[in-house]
């Protein structure tokens, strides 16, 4: 599939750093990270971390995006951030990540309704889809991704699914569960599935405009392996996104990447 748009670099730091650690790797990520018209580099500082990461960054070269949120508007409910209150500091937000489904046992229907939530309130959804080890190793992987992915995106219109993002993160290859480095091969059969499915639902058209990453121990050695699989848009790096060096690494590498594709075409 050749690439028509921007590779997307997803950095989730996870509940890590505190306002003046963010700073600072806010400000070495501006020295090592240069603009690229082919590239959109997303920041997912902590919710605490977001107002003044916004206020820091250069808009032109980085994005932002949210790890979680409420899917209720506003109410009564203590303790969460709703997506109407983030809807001017973000661009995304990650929902239905692996540590959410496990830790905080978010269920399928509350996943369906964080991304309507998300949608309504003009937020790219980055909908984190994949199998634990004790799934993929009783065959159930594509019933997995079935399950997550169609009640996921039950309420949207195909417009809204073509604009969305699909990070399929296998629970095992994330560090937090393990990290076994997933083999690029596997990852390109099930982004395909990914896209067969949205096709299955919403036509050729949407399952080629839908962006589908990858993430589970992305870093900058394996980054290029995967950001070569055809029809990969992207990668989501967890703990390689906390360290400025491996992030600014996984971009240039991207770049490059879509250099020499430019250089072939033109050849
Ligand atoms: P990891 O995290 O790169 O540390 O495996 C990825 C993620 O959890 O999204």
């Amino acid at each position: 599939m050749k690439k028509t748009r921007k590779t997307l670099i997803v950095g989730n730091w996870k509940m890590n750093l505190n306002v003046s650690q963010a700073s600072l790797l806010v400000s070495r990520l501006h020295k090592h990270i240069e603009g690229h018209r082919d590239i959109e580099v997303v920041l997912a500082p902590s919710m605490l971390d977001l107002q003044p990461v916004s206020l820091q960054i250069d808009r032109r070269r980085f994005r932002l995006a949210a790890q979680n949120a409420y899917h209720k508007d506003e109410g009564a409910y203590t303790g969460e951030v709703s997506f109407n209150m983030l809807r001017d500091l973000v661009h995304y937000v990650i929902i239905g990540h692996s540590e959410r489904r496990i830790y905080f046992h978010e269920d399928l229907g509350e996943i369906r309704d964080k991304v309507s939530a998300a949608v309504r309130n003009d937020i790219t959804p980055i909908l984190c889809i994949g199998e634990t080890q004790v799934e993929r190793r009783a065959g159930e992987t594509k019933q997995v991704l079935h399950d997550q992915l169609t009640t996921a995106i039950s309420n949207l219109t195909t417009e809204e699914v073509s604009q969305m993002v699909i990070a399929y993160e296998p629970v095992w290859a994330i560090s937090t569960f393990g990290g076994e480095i997933a083999k690029p091969v596997d990852i390109q059969r099930e982004i395909d599935f990914i896209r067969s499915q949205i096709e299955g639902l919403h036509g050729k058209q949407t399952s080629k405009e839908v962006r589908v990453i990858y993430g589970g121990s992305v870093d900058d050695h394996s980054a290029r392996a995967y950001l070569e699989i055809d029809g990969c848009d992207g990668v989501l790096p967890g703990s390689a996104s906390l360290n400025y060096h491996k992030f600014a690494l996984i971009v240039k590498a991207a770049h490059r990447i879509n250099e020499e594709e430019d250089g072939k075409k033109e050849k």
